[in-house]
């Protein structure tokens, strides 16, 4: 018996490759504790506050959650600055990237992707039989906003942007961001994905949230993932102007956001002494790891995210190997394009303390 078969363009899509789990590392060289620097997760852990609201809500998972969330889009309208219907929340904002291509992209139709960035963008839109029309990045690894523009045509349904971008950590400033939206056609969804927002010290950029009111084309993406320390719970948002929300909320599966993540995402949203720690910890983790970069001689890019892009050279995967050996977890840019590099999550001082280390020793 032969397998049915899939949508046409369903097998050219590559799976999502995410980083590896700590445990598979300890497993395969027998570590007892490897440390995770590779999908940008919160080092100090989960928010407490969250932790202390799944620990009063757990008794309640024998009932269905609230399928609007109504509680914590209230919640995370007041923490972003818009009004309650101009949000939806999703499994994650994975699934609000998804529900995006679903409403917005038909066979055919072609979605506009910076080619080094996350790289769901470009399966979700492939999973709606789109074509992905992919723009190469500057000299610096920056979003070409001109090379944006001029790739757009009338078969252009959604322009993906990353700000801060992932893996680059770089962001595009509010004149860019300004310039760009000034030069696309009505017809386009701008998806900027500010998955590492909170994260920015740039004085100059400008979170997407400041244009919503006036211009209906866009929808930003924020997360709890990383700043919230929620990745395990999935918990993501997006905001936008109340048509691009109704439309979302139309094709969303009920009951998207299980119960212990709602209750979780109100009370981490609360949690403003985690943030702030979290801040802390990243902002010096991330100058302490850059510092040592410069004293190795590595070139690296600068980032405004949790994460940091290392030009480590040809030998890029043999000491991503290393490291994996060691008990450190990377993440390896080869399927970005960027075979030179890893990029570095920011972990705990004494995490980057031992990263700094062994990539000393790795390189001699
Ligand atoms: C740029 C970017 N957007 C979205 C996500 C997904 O976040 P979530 O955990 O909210 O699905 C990630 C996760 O790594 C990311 O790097």
């Amino acid at each position: 018996m032969r397998p049915p078969k899939t949508a046409s363009w369903i097998n050219h899509i590559p799976a999502y490759r995410p980083g590896k789990a700590k445990e598979e590392i300890a497993k395969r060289y027998g570590i007892e504790n490897p440390i995770k620097m590779a999908s940008n997760e919160n080092p100090l852990g989960p928010s407490p506050a969250a932790l202390r609201a799944i620990d009063n809500y757990k008794s309640k998972i024998n009932l269905y959650p609230d399928t609007a969330a109504e509680e914590l889009r209230i919640k995370a309208a007041g923490f972003f600055g818009c009004k309650e219907e101009q949000v939806i929340v999703g499994n994650g904002s994975d699934e609000v990237i998804d529900l995006a291509c679903r409403a917005y992209l038909e066979p055919g139709d072609n979605a506009i992707i910076p080619e080094c960035t996350f790289s769901y963008y470009s399966i979700a839109s492939k999973a709606c039989g789109a074509v992905i029309r992919n723009v190469p990045m500057d000299d610096g690894l920056k979003i070409d906003i001109d090379s944006i523009i001029s790739s757009v045509n009338n078969q252009t349904k959604i322009v993906f942007l990353a700000n801060p971008n992932n893996p680059t950590g770089l962001h595009i400033s509010g004149n860019n961001l300004s310039r760009l939206l000034g030069s696309l056609p009505d017809h386009v969804l701008v998806l900027l994905d500010e998955a590492y927002g909170l994260f920015t010290r740039a004085n100059d950029f400008k979170s997407g949230l400041k244009f919503i009111e006036d211009d209906k084309r866009i929808l930003v993406t924020t997360t709890l993932s990383k700043s919230h320390g929620l990745a395990g719970l999935r918990v993501g948002f997006g905001i936008a102007d109340n048509a691009i929300i109704e439309a979302l909320n139309r094709i969303k599966p009920p009951f998207n956001v299980n119960l212990l993540a709602q209750r979780a995402g109100i009370a981490a949203l609360d949690d403003t002494t985690f943030l702030k720690d979290t801040l802390n910890t990243v902002w010096n983790g991330m100058d302490f790891l850059c510092s040592g970069f410069r004293k190795l001689g590595l070139e690296f890019v600068p980032s405004q995210t949790n994460f940091v892009l290392v030009k480590v050279g040809k030998g890029a995967r043999s000491v991503y190997e290393e490291l994996l050996k060691a008990g450190i977890i990377t993440r390896y840019m080869d399927s970005y394009g960027l075979s030179e590099y890893i990029r570095i999550s920011v972990g705990m001082p004494e995490e980057n303390r031992a990263l700094m280390e062994t990539i000393g020793k790795i390189l001699g």
